[in-house]
């Protein structure tokens, strides 16, 4: 829908609004999409922040990892999730190696926001990546971080793992938080790390964290949309939850997730590390 004929009721939600919800308390829900369809679902049921995530490498492309995915796949997915939304801050996916040094992570990110309508780009890890969250912030790029299990260093890790669940990882992951913070991140997602972890993590940042498989005292939680619709082929994720089952439809499934998420039902300690 062209942006003049949207009718939002509510104000958009901006990454300085994400800042005064995790101040109030509220908590903030975030689902990812890939098609405007979806996008207007989220919408419709007062999702506060879409994730087109590279993720969609394997919902939608049916690949064994998001390594495959490129930057113009991200273009195109996020320009299709910008047409269906109004209200909710877009988010988009940096994928493998399109950050790699500061110019090209800068030259990327112009793409997401320019041609896909993203209004804060994600990336993933601390170290040299840094760099890159310092300087899209200072050209006025607000970033999203991601630390914990970040699926771009599956080989790296070995595999699909919890992180941090050592002494000496858990204070990594806790200095790698601060860390974004300090380059400018004004979000951060933590995935699969330890709930003790991720809630002392949250107490000790001022810009809010989304969980998944990270425990209920994150400011946020994030799913993965076909994972909480129950089509992912295989096995479910511990850390997700299908929304869909026992209702009659996609909205509906939406609209629960939203309020387990604020009423802090979701997610329990089954769905936790
Ligand atoms: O790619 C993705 O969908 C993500 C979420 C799982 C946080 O990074």
């Amino acid at each position: 829908m062209p942006a003049y004929l949207k009718s939002a009721a509510k104000p958009p939600v901006t990454a300085p609004r994400l800042v005064e919800m995790k101040a109030a308390g509220e908590k903030i829900v975030v689902l990812t999409a890939y098609d405007a369809g979806f996008a207007a679902q989220c919408e419709a049921a007062g999702v506060d922040v879409v994730l087109v995530g590279d993720s969609l490498g394997n919902v939608v492309q049916g690949r064994e990892s998001t390594l495959p995915v490129t930057l113009d796949d991200m273009v195109y997915h996020t320009a299709a999730v910008k047409r269906g939304l109004a209200t909710p801050l877009l988010i988009a996916d940096l994928p493998f190696m399109t950050y790699l040094d500061v110019d090209t992570a800068l030259r990327s990110s112009a793409r997401l926001v320019a041609e896909g309508g993203a209004a804060m780009v994600k990336l993933e890890g601390a170290d040299y990546v840094l760099d890159a969250i310092h300087a899209l912030d200072r050209r006025q790029v607000p970033v999203c971080a991601h630390l914990g299990l970040t699926p771009q260093s599956v080989h790296k890790f070995g595999g699909y793992r919890v992180q941090g669940k050592t002494r000496s990882a858990a204070e990594r992951l806790l200095a790698d938080a601060h860390a974004v913070e300090d380059a400018g991140a004004s979000l951060l997602v933590l995935e699969c790390v330890p709930a003790a972890l991720a809630k002392a993590i949250t107490a000790a940042l001022r810009i809010p964290t989304i969980g998944i498989g990270a425990g209920v005292a994150c400011d946020g939680q994030v799913l993965v949309l076909y994972d909480m619709l129950g089509i992912t082929p295989g096995k479910r994720p511990k850390f997700s939850k299908n929304f869909l089952a026992g209702r009659g439809s996609v909205a509906a499934a939406i609209a629960a997730y939203a309020a387990d998420v604020r009423n802090g039902a979701f997610p329990g300690p089954e769905h936790s590390f």
